[in-house]
């Protein structure tokens, strides 16, 4: 299996970089802007073909170039700007931090009003654990988290981080120290971040040959795949996931993979990790994609939109599972500017948009779980320790009646065409699939040469990314498709 997957993408990007090369992509020094010698003689570069694009400023859904050029961006960055570029909200709070202080002391030391605001936001958007119940333990005879009932003093706390890949590192250190276990599972065809320990949870050994020795002990699942449970067992510290596999090309499993997932995991102690570095902040309809399976993770992980542009991300455990850090050592996790008090700022006004967004829905049509969860407390037992009272056997997710919803099924209701053969996804995360990489690739370009940015994915160059800022009006939708159907045309 892992031969396989090494060979393909070795493959597929040779394919790409010679698609690439014929298509110009390589750059011709002599013609090159100022600003563009800049960049490739300065700026250390990621592959040898980045877009390029010169990009003066941004506002909303759209980036303007140094040429007068409009883009919308239809992928928010990757998965950034969920509340579109400079929301002026976003701005207003920054503006007011930057009169008040920017760095002060390292993370955990003084009371910084941004991010003790933030934390509490955080915390209101998750439930409460469950309460105490007879089931598995953990190793040393601790229950497992959502087992733990409150007025046991356990809430969630908040640990900031500056990215994605700094919550997954600080959440792998976290679940080792709190399981003492050292093995980890992951899925293939997933990205966590590329810094070492994350790095090891990739499932493409293409991305890590070249960087080993990483981490020992991690096992990879096919994600959705309910055989593969068994391969998480008493050794595991954590699954890591995403709960809306991202990077493998937008995959949305069915409920019952999550709560099986979620009863393995407790079965065997091992602690359940929710990427929802993409998946959070509002992208896939609901604030976290976790929501609509009605599960709980143990440890839950965001970043990206989180920010409103703005770097910061952050790892959330029950109380009882992250203060193991306070001890043996002391300081076992710490960090000069996580939780950066601008960034802080940023966060929270962004939340609140996205709330705001979110809310808007709420008098349709909403299945009732799905209404009730935040006020819902988990009042006894249930069959999953962890899950809310959703029917075990329902197969059908969740999907909310919001404005991202909404807004996800015009794109739908727009893109048809005869080279789409399908288009995935939930909210406005989607991926639009087409034969393969050789068709999509002209298709692309043609859009951004037209004014829409739209990209593939790391592990699925057949389908076009499609991840607007949730803000995108009707309007800018039918623009943007109305330029990808004819950059599918030709
Ligand atoms: C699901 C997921 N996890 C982790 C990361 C890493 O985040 P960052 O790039 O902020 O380190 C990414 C980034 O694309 C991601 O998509």
């Amino acid at each position: 299996m892992r031969i396989g997957i090494e060979y393909i993408l070795k493959t597929l990007y040779d394919k790409k970089t010679r698609l690439l090369r014929s298509a110009g992509f390589f750059v011709d020094i002599c013609s090159m802007t100022h600003r563009q010698q800049l960049f490739y003689n300065y700026l250390a570069q990621t592959s040898d073909f980045p877009l390029a694009l010169d990009i003066e400023r941004a506002e909303g859904v759209y980036l303007y170039g140094t040429q007068g050029e409009q883009y919308i961006d239809f992928i928010s960055g990757i998965g950034v700007s969920n509340v579109g570029h400079r929301h002026p909200k976003v701005i207003a709070a920054i503006q007011a931090q930057l009169d008040k202080y920017l760095h002060l002391m390292v993370y955990g030391e003084y009371i910084e009003t941004p991010q003790v605001k933030l934390a509490e936001a955080l915390v209101q958007t998750l439930p409460h654990p469950s309460p105490p119940c007879d089931g598995p333990t953990l190793l040393g005879g601790e229950r497992t988290p959502f087992q733990q009932g409150r007025g046991q003093g356990v809430g969630f706390n908040v640990y900031f981080t500056n990215s994605g890949t700094e919550a997954v590192e600080g959440a792998m250190k976290l679940a080792k120290r709190y399981t003492g276990r050292k093995e980890f599972v992951s899925c293939f065809n997933a990205y966590h971040g590329a810094t070492q320990g994350a790095l090891s949870l990739a499932g493409a050994e293409f991305f890590k040959r070249n960087f080993r020795p990483l981490l020992p002990g991690v096992k990879h699942i096919t994600h959705g795949s309910l055989e593969d449970l068994d391969k998480i067992g008493c050794r595991t510290a954590a699954v890591v996931i995403e709960v809306i596999g991202g990077e493998a090309g937008v995959r949305v499993p069915d409920v019952a993979y999550h709560q099986a997932l979620r009863q393995r995991c407790t079965d065997v102690g091992a602690l359940l990790i929710y990427d929802e570095i993409q998946t959070g902040f509002g992208r896939t309809g609901t604030f976290w994609a976790f929501e609509q399976y009605g599960v709980l993770p143990d440890i839950l992980l965001t970043a990206k939109g989180m920010g409103g542009g703005m770097p910061i991300g952050a790892f959330m455990a029950p109380q009882h599972i992250m203060s193991v850090f306070k001890n043996n050592p002391i300081l076992g996790h710490i960090t000069t500017f996580g939780g950066h008090p601008v960034s802080c700022a940023a966060s929270l006004a962004t939340l609140e948009i996205v709330q705001q967004l979110l809310a808007e829905g709420k008098s349709q049509d909403v299945p009732s779980h799905f209404l009730s969860f935040r006020q819902q407390e988990v009042s006894a037992p249930s069959a999953l320790a962890g899950t809310l009272n959703l029917d075990p056997n329902k197969r059908e997710l969740a999907i909310p009646t919001n404005p991202i919803q909404a807004k996800s099924d015009l794109i739908r209701s727009l893109l048809i065409h005869p080279k789409i053969k399908e288009i995935r996804g939930r909210g406005l995360m989607m991926a639009v699939e087409f034969e393969s990489f050789e068709v999509l690739k002209p298709i692309i370009d043609r859009a951004i040469s037209r004014g829409v940015i739209t990209d593939w994915f790391l592990f699925c160059d057949n389908s076009m990314r499609i991840a607007p800022p949730l803000t995108i009006t009707d309007e800018q939708i039918h623009t943007a498709c109305q330029i990808i159907l004819e950059a599918i045309e030709g």
